[in-house]
């Protein structure tokens, strides 16, 4: 059974989609099978794996709304073992709609990704920004959560917020929901305030706080343009060779 795991983190641009598709890509070049499910309006995962039409007919938001199988809504991106279900503006309307269902609205991703999950090692959901229905929903599905943060004075702005909503999906909805990483994206280690920032955040989730840190590279940024995650864009990058080395610590922590 896949282990299902949510990229969250309700502050924009701090780089959870970069980490959702460049660490599954790291995985899947390891052999590990991996499914990428774009749960954002945005479509941002979408089109850093190729697909740049927003409004693609089989989507995520179709497998939600309309009842579409999962398994249907599945695409292959160029990397073998790494599969994605692209997202699509409409998704921007699914929590509304999702308002309107009476029993179970907490649980349409679960019940949906429950008939694919045995074909994949790792389910990554790249989460919006924001703590709404569809946050809640992937919070729900998932055995845990990656949040990804930016090495800024901003940084943890917020961060409560998160933490109680991930609080509550535990108490009501999902009992086995843990944050079981934190990646410090945009890392400038010379920096008096990332170090200043690192330590706020080491206060808080201690060792969960993964030691491989993505330095600011603008590779990582190119990558998506191409429709390809950095693993196949310029492997011997600095955001690369940062996202092969989390993939090793994150598979050191699964064990
Ligand atoms: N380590 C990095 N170095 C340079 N640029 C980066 C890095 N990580 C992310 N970026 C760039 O920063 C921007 C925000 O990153 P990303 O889209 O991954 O964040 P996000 O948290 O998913 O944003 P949103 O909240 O909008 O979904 C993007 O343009 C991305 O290419
Ligand atoms: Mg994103």
């Amino acid at each position: 059974m896949a282990r299902i795991i949510s990229f969250s983190n309700q502050k924009g641009g701090v780089g959870k989609t970069t980490s959702c598709v460049n660490l599954a890509a790291a995985l899947a070049l390891r052999g590990k099978r991996v499914l990428i499910v774009d749960f954002d309006a945005q479509c941002n995962a979408s089109s850093a794996l190729g697909e740049f039409d927003k409004q693609p007919e089989h989507s995520v938001y179709s497998v939600l709304c309309d009842n579409l199988a999962a398994s249907e809504a599945i695409r292959n991106s160029d990397i073998e073992n790494l599969d994605f279900i692209p997202s699509s503006c409409d998704l921007a309307g699914a929590e509304l709609e999702l308002s309107q269902i009476v029993i179970g609205r907490e649980r349409v991703l679960q019940d949906k990704l429950s008939e694919i999950e045995e074909k994949y090692d790792y389910i990554f959901i790249d989460c919006p920004p924001s703590l709404g229905l569809l946050t809640v929903n992937a919070l729900t599905a998932s055995c845990g959560v990656i949040v990804p943060i930016q090495s800024e004075f901003y940084a943890l702005e917020g961060l409560s917020q998160m933490m109680n909503t991930i609080k509550l999906v535990k108490k009501f909805l999902n009992k086995d929901l843990e944050v079981i990483g934190v990646v410090l994206t945009m890392f400038d280690g010379r920096s008096k305030l990332a170090k200043g920032v690192l330590d706020e955040i080491l206060k808080v989730f201690g060792d969960r706080v993964y030691d491989v840190k993505i330095p600011r590279n603008i590779r990582l940024a190119e990558a998506p343009s191409y429709g390809k995650p950095v693993a196949l864009y310029d492997k011997k990058c600095a955001g690369a060779v940062a996202y092969d080395a989390l993939a090793d610590e994150f598979l050191s922590k699964e064990q």
